[in-house]
């Protein structure tokens, strides 16, 4: 299966339902929706956060959501980097509008990260490594089968790619990584809770999913091992995937913005594809 999904579009104006249908079934089946022509233009003034120094001392990447305002950024214009963030929130809405209109209902807005570290060479525990292939697992934030859908602009100025390794279809990762995962422990995700480690009750879906984004990442003979194709998106493009089901791994490149989209199981189209249908087949019981 190709791992892609290119979309020639440079507007987001007029999708057709054609491209619509096959764009939603995609990124379902767990491909990158990518649109080598859609970027994300800065405003002249904005091109002066284009910098690490944005950073405040123990952050990787500034975030921004409509309750919490903006976080990680040590700046004078506070006010123009939130307009920023809010700018790029938007357009990342405008982008699941126009391509999969049938998740409106449905679907929430979360996150918005900007990230403008160089992403390569940088020390982290294995669990923090992204540069190791996994799928996106939440240690303190529970998603209880809500998917994980993630838009991605390259705003590099200097021509640098964000290089990226795409790995297996979930199902084989499945085969080969959860046999060895142990099922969760009764009573544990209570006392995460009550202990306020985690942000709700940890269901046995996301024990899974955790275990086996720790397990990928842990596991180096896997890491070299497991099928993957490397992939260079360019500045001032754009991917849509749904990260708690494709394998992927971010090796390098500098200036990106995320946003970040649940979507609950019953805005799916195609249900029997998601990562939670998938492990409860594998398994042969229910995981909510
Ligand atoms: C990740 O989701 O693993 C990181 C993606 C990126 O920063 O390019
Ligand atoms: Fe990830």
């Amino acid at each position: 299966m190709d791992v892609l999904e290119t979309l020639d579009l440079s507007s987001l104006e007029s999708v057709d339902r054609e491209t619509q249908q096959k764009s939603i079934r995609s990124l379902e089946e767990g491909k990158v929706i990518y649109l080598p022509k859609l970027g994300f233009a800065l405003n002249p003034h904005e091109n002066a956060f284009l910098t690490p120094k944005l950073l405040s001392p123990k952050s990787k990447n500034v975030s921004f959501d409509s309750r919490r305002g903006v976080h990680g950024a040590d700046c004078e214009n506070k006010d123009e980097l939130k307009a920023m963030m809010e700018r790029f929130a938007s357009h990342a809405n405008q982008v699941i509008k126009s391509l999969f209109p049938a998740y409106a209902d449905h679907i929430k807005q979360g996150r918005t990260s900007f990230r403008p570290a160089e992403i390569s060479g940088r020390p982290s525990s294995y669990r923090k490594d992204d540069t190791r292939l996994h799928v996106d697992a939440f240690p303190a934030t529970p998603v209880r089968g809500n998917r994980i859908l993630r838009v991605f602009t390259n705003v590099n100025p200097n021509g640098v790619p964000r290089i990226w390794k795409l790995g297996e279809p979930f199902e084989t990762v499945v085969e080969k990584i959860i046999p060895w995962i142990h099922g969760p422990l009764p009573g544990l995700s209570y006392l995460l809770k009550t202990f306020k480690i985690t942000k709700g009750v940890r269901s046995a879906y996301d024990h899974y999913m955790l275990h086996m984004h720790d397990m990928m990442k842990g596991d180096l003979e896997y890491q070299k091992s497991a099928g993957q194709t490397e992939f260079h998106f360019p500045p001032q493009s754009t991917w849509v995937v749904y990260t708690d089901q494709v394998s992927h791994a971010a090796l390098s490149g500098q200036f990106l913005f995320e946003q970040t989209f649940y979507l609950p199981p019953k805005g799916l189209c195609h249900e029997e594809s998601s990562p939670l249908k998938i492990l409860e087949r594998f398994l042969g019981k229910k995981l909510i």
